[in-house]
């Protein structure tokens, strides 16, 4: 598929098909697109919790209880659900751990090089952190960067998703201990194979967009 293809095949599954699981292999790639997200200063402020089993999916389901259970079979019948996490701070020694990482992945020919690196990440995070006071929001904002790649990416390997803010963010900080570790959870994808059944699948309905001529300025 090509990628007019793909954007124009992706959309939202609204019904996943419960018999059909993702293999192993994919499984593998879609762990990878995860990790190889680009970030702001190389920051990666996002832990990932991937439920593939009943068991898994049952305790990502108590995100989706009462107000959210609009949301809970694409979370039960899917193959595989991803809960996207943000760090809910950084400091020193998270910026040494960072800049130590790509030391170790051979990416500084000299030790100057590594602090101009380590600087780099200091300023900019300084300046979300004192300046701008939006250190967590920043840290957000890349976490979205991932989960936007993440969906053109699932959707090349022909695996259907469903992004969800409608989660319980509280209840699943909770079931995960996640605030405690210095994390909060933002959003969560569903992955899988959708029913035939769906009436979002774009073999149903027509995507929509707004029109080329009110989102583009050609100079
Ligand atoms: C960050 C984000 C959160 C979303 N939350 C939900 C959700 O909780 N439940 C749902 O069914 N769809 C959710 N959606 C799907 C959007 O409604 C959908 O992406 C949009 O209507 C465009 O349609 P498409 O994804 O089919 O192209 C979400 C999408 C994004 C990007």
């Amino acid at each position: 598929m090509n990628l007019k293809d793909i954007l124009n095949r992706r959309y939202t599954t609204k019904e996943y098909d419960a018999t059909k699981k993702i293999s192993d292999a994919d499984m593998a790639d879609i762990k990878n697109l995860l990790r190889m997200s680009p970030s702001s200063v190389n920051l990666q402020p996002w832990h990932f919790i991937v439920a593939e089993t009943t068991e898994g999916k049952a305790r990502m389901a108590k995100g989706t209880q009462g107000f959210f259970s609009f949301n809970e079979p694409k979370v039960t019948n899917a193959s595989a659900v991803v809960l996207f996490c943000a760090k809910t701070d950084a400091d020193d020694a998270y910026y040494q751990h960072i800049a130590d990482t790509e030391d170790k992945d051979g990416r500084f020919p000299n030790e100057d090089i590594k602090n101009g690196f380590l600087g780099a990440v200091k300023a900019f995070a300084g300046i979300h952190k004192y300046d701008l006071k939006d250190l967590q929001h920043w840290m957000e904002k890349q976490v979205y960067l991932n989960i936007g790649s993440f969906l053109l990416g699932v959707a090349s390997l022909g695996i259907d998703a469903t992004p969800m803010e409608g989660i319980d963010v509280k209840a699943l900080d909770e079931e995960f201990g996640l605030r405690e570790k210095g994390y909060t959870s933002l959003v969560a994808v569903s992955l899988g194979y959708h029913a035939e059944s769906d009436f979002n699948s774009t073999d149903k309905t027509p995507k929509s967009r707004l029109p080329v001529s009110e989102l583009f300025t050609e100079i």
